[in-house]
């Protein structure tokens, strides 16, 4: 029996938080310097600060609502101090995360302009590595402070009159991690983060607090929650899925980020339950991407080139994000620019790589009401993927393959065996309203126009499967005007670059609908479905 994708819009989940198309820049590599402040530029690529507007150009049509800062592993060894004031008279300083120099040129001030002209959010991650909480309520004041005191005083001095108002900071980054200057057992982690989260809150309540988690499915998390769910706003997870340059284990590693992010709900439920509180705490997923650190090692600036099957297997991660839109609220692609990224620059312009269209595409089309879609497929399906290697079943809707040894890299997915089966067509969907968004590009709207929107990956690398679509009792579609974009190329290694681009968007209006969809071997499209 062929995949089937059911779609009741009866059936939702929660609203689709914009917030999960969020960025991150990190002072890594060329993130920050060469990506998006590049004040020597030659080229006529910069405004008047040194910040590239192509690259703002392109992050704008990504509509990127929400930017996490310093770090990463970076923040560790951070002194804010350093960043602000005339540049003439910053420090240069040893950068122990990726054993570089750090000019601090670029700070918190040049950090607020550049969001601000991106129009996100600041998210600001806090050193628990070599930083005091003295630092940290510093940073906090000089930031958010309208007070006469010291740092909202030198804020002033420094040019800035009005508080930033920066909403989100995180308590540390990859505590956990051996990698981290400052790493710290669960337990430690736990009460430092207690009682900075306590004086972070007196200084100013509004602000929404995030502890560092791990992957979700690690003891960290449980250790962790159980004490700060009661007191912050997100529970943060990290992960990044890697190929080992073989294609199916590429596409299919989001199922261990799915199966993290469940966990993790409950574990927030257990503690919430535990503690007898009823605040929301979110997943704040603000690492994610595929990235193979052997291939792209962070000490060099982490430059991955990614290919089709990149882009097939950041549309899985996005397909996640929405199927678990009542939990997770923030997500942050590592990273915006350069390192690990969806855009790739030079002194002379920039590319797009093959991963910025899935994203491009999620962040404009996925959002409104998720669905709680269901794909039906053969009654043998179940127990095959228990049992993991039963490959006497003529199934071909499971992959059954090796799962990612958890050994290659240090935040390397390894899909635990409970996330499988997973299936080569992933789908997740999202009832929209057009007309309240200023993505409609559809000039007929009226206001009461809806639309299903339904992300489909077929991440077999050679079948193409033919996907009959249900929609429930109440849904009419209009099929004479179904919009497919679709993303695909012929061979799974295509990649963009300096000499042109294999991989982008090809878009199709008007297309008939008869019940079924055609899913070419390695593609992504989304489909969307205008309702009478
Ligand atoms: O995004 C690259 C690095 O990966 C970050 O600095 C760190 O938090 C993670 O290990
Ligand atoms: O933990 C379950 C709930 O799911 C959280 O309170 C809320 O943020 C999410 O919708």
């Amino acid at each position: 029996m062929p995949p089937t994708i059911h779609i009741d819009p009866a059936r939702t989940i929660a609203p689709v938080d914009p917030r999960i198309y969020s960025g991150f820049t990190e002072h890594m590599g060329r993130c920050i310097y060469g990506g998006i402040y590049d004040p020597g530029n030659q080229h006529g690529l910069v405004d008047e600060n040194g910040y590239r507007t192509d690259v703002l150009d392109a992050l704008r049509e990504l509509r990127v609502p929400v930017v996490r800062y310093p770090g990463g592993n970076f923040v560790s060894s951070y002194r804010w101090q350093d960043g602000i004031g005339p540049k003439d008279q910053r420090p240069r300083r040893p950068e122990l995360a990726w054993l570089t120099e750090e000019s601090n040129q670029f700070g918190t001030d040049e950090f607020i302009h550049w969001c601000r002209l991106l129009n996100a959010e600041p998210f600001i991650c806090l050193n628990m590595g070599t930083g005091t909480l003295e630092d940290a309520l510093g940073w906090l004041e000089y930031c958010n402070s309208s007070a006469n005191t010291h740092y909202a005083n030198l804020r002033r001095a420094n040019g800035h009159p009005e508080p930033y108002n920066v909403k989100y900071w995180a308590l540390g980054n990859e505590m956990w991690g051996p990698w981290q200057v400052g790493q710290l057992s669960a337990e430690d982690y736990t009460k430092k983060a207690f009682q900075w989260a306590k004086a972070l809150r007196l200084l100013d309540p509004s602000i929404k607090l995030v502890s560092c988690g791990e992957t979700g499915f690690s003891d960290w998390d449980r250790v962790t929650l159980k004490t700060l769910a009661p007191v912050v706003d997100f529970h943060s997870l990290h992960l990044y899925t890697v190929s080992q340059n073989n294609h199916d284990i590429n596409v299919m590693g989001p199922a261990a980020a799915e199966k993290g992010i469940e966990i993790t709900k409950s574990l927030i439920e257990l503690a919430k339950i535990e503690a007898g509180v009823e605040r929301d705490v979110g997943v704040c997923f603000d690492e994610w991407n595929v990235w193979d650190p052997v291939r792209a090692p962070g000490e060099k600036g982490a430059e991955e080139h990614y290919d089709l099957s990149d882009a097939i297997a950041v549309a899985s991660w996005l397909n996640v994000f929405i199927r678990k839109a009542d939990i997770v609220k923030i997500a942050c692609i590592a990273q915006s620019v350069n390192v690990i990224s969806p855009i790739i620059t030079s002194p002379r312009g920039l590319f797009k790589q093959t991963t910025y269209y899935p994203l491009k595409l999620f962040a404009n089309l996925m959002q409104g009401m998720a669905l709680d879609i269901h794909i039906s497929t053969s009654s043998s399906s179940t127990s095959k993927g228990e049992e993991g290697d039963n490959d006497d079943d003529e199934d071909t809707n499971f992959y059954t393959g090796p799962t990612v040894p958890p050994f290659i890299a240090h935040l390397a997915a390894h899909t635990p065996p409970s996330a499988r089966p997973t299936r080569w067509i992933d789908a997740s969907a999202v009832l929209a309203f057009p007309s309240n968004s200023h993505n409609n590009n559809n000039n007929n709207n009226n206001n009461n126009t809806k639309e299903i929107r339904i992300a489909i990956v077929n991440r077999h690398k050679s079948l193409s499967f033919d996907v009959p679509i249900l929609f429930g009792p109440e849904a009419k579609v209009n099929e004479e005007q179904v919009t497919v974009h679709e993303v695909w190329s012929p061979e799974l290694g295509d990649r963009n670059g300096w000499e042109g681009e294999k991989v982008g968007v090809v878009e199709r209006r008007g297309v008939k609908w008869e019940g079924v969809w055609g899913c070419k071997a390695h593609s992504f499209q989304v489909l969307v479905f205008e309702l009478a």
